[in-house]
């Protein structure tokens, strides 16, 4: 005996035409951010054993990876550099020879705007502590590490790249960089922060992948806790505040409700970082074959699209856009 109106949302679950009309949420290659690391004098590249499947490139190897990506449909890749050297302020990030500023201008060169590039602003990998900003008594001091964030910011425009993405988690980094970049007459380069980017475990793979550990301590005077929603949106904020072009959540997975709280009170592009150990977690279960590795991975990018993200840096972005294109 049925009720009227006879309820049923089965109806538009039938068949996969009906289904594909009544999707709410879509996915596609142009969505993807390709991570890219890039390491100084290296001879080939070199595997990664936290992350499967992702490599290390010399400068000369970058070349045939950002083919690949392009021809994937991949809008955008997002540079991660290993100098060889490191010292207490990160002098090699913002040296005009440094490996990313190489690797911006080789692919600007070879492949002009098939590719948008973006590239991480941030001290980690560059300092001896491996902290994200630089030591002054024993502290991370705030003001001296901005001003060279905005110095690595400018030496990467000069370069060629399209964005700049500062993950430091400094007070102001994101107006101090603003203005650096329209100081230097590159007021057309757009800046995505890492706006609301937790102190996350989900790292450590990562760690392993740009060797920026940090040597003593940890990152929880920088990085927001991960029990806190309210303060992640004080963050976006004041990045919005400050003039952010993109705003991004990080991690993605677990923190999809911040990426939905974000999208109900802010117009603002919104990227989310799908990090190193969401990676890791996936591929793990998959060697094992206790998951169906391309299923969840195309489960988890639907879910975080459908969290509120416009764009995903992932390092499914390859994979992804392989399933996705099948
Ligand atoms: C550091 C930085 C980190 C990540 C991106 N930039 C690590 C950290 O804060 O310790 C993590 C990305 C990932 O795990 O994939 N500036």
């Amino acid at each position: 005996m049925s009720t009227f109106p006879n309820r049923r949302l089965r109806r538009l679950r039938k068949s996969e035409k009906i289904r594909e009309l009544v999707q709410e949420t879509r996915l596609s290659t142009k969505d993807f951010i390709c991570p890219v690391f890039v390491q100084e004098d290296l001879k080939k590249s070199v595997k990664i054993d936290s992350m499967p499947d992702i490599e290390r490139f010399p400068l000369d190897g970058i070349n045939d990876e950002v083919d690949r990506i392009i021809d994937l449909g991949i809008p955008a890749i997002m540079l991660f550099g290993l100098p060889s050297s490191k010292d207490d302020v990160g002098s090699a990030a913002f040296d005009e020879n440094g490996i990313v500023q190489k690797a911006i201008t080789q692919i600007r060169k070879n492949f002009g705007d098939k590719i948008a590039i973006m590239a991480d602003v941030c001290l980690c990998q560059y300092t001896k502590s491996g902290h994200c900003g630089i030591i002054k008594d024993n502290k991370i001091d705030n003001d001296s590490s901005i001003e060279t964030l905005a110095k690595i910011a400018v030496s990467q425009a000069k370069a060629g790249v399209d964005v700049v993405s500062p993950s430091a988690m400094m007070d102001g980094q994101v107006i101090t960089i603003r203005r650096g970049l329209d100081d230097a007459g590159f007021s057309d380069v757009a800046i995505m922060s890492h706006s609301a980017k937790h102190r996350s475990s989900f790292y450590s793979p990562f760690r392993d992948a740009a060797e920026c550990a940090p040597q003593f301590g940890d990152r929880k005077t920088y990085q927001i806790p991960f029990s806190n929603a309210r303060e992640a949106m004080r963050e976006v904020e004041m990045d919005v505040n400050e003039g952010v072009d993109i705003v991004m959540i990080k991690p993605a997975l677990a923190y999809l409700d911040i990426i939905a709280e974000t999208k109900k009170r802010f117009n603002v592009p919104i990227s989310a970082y799908s990090v190193s150990g969401e990676y890791a977690l996936v591929k793990g279960a998959a060697k094992q074959g206790w998951i169906q590795e391309n299923d969840v991975i195309t489960e988890i990018l639907y879910s975080i699209k459908r969290a509120g993200a416009d764009m995903i840096v992932t390092y499914f972005a390859k994979s992804g856009a392989k399933i996705l294109n099948e």
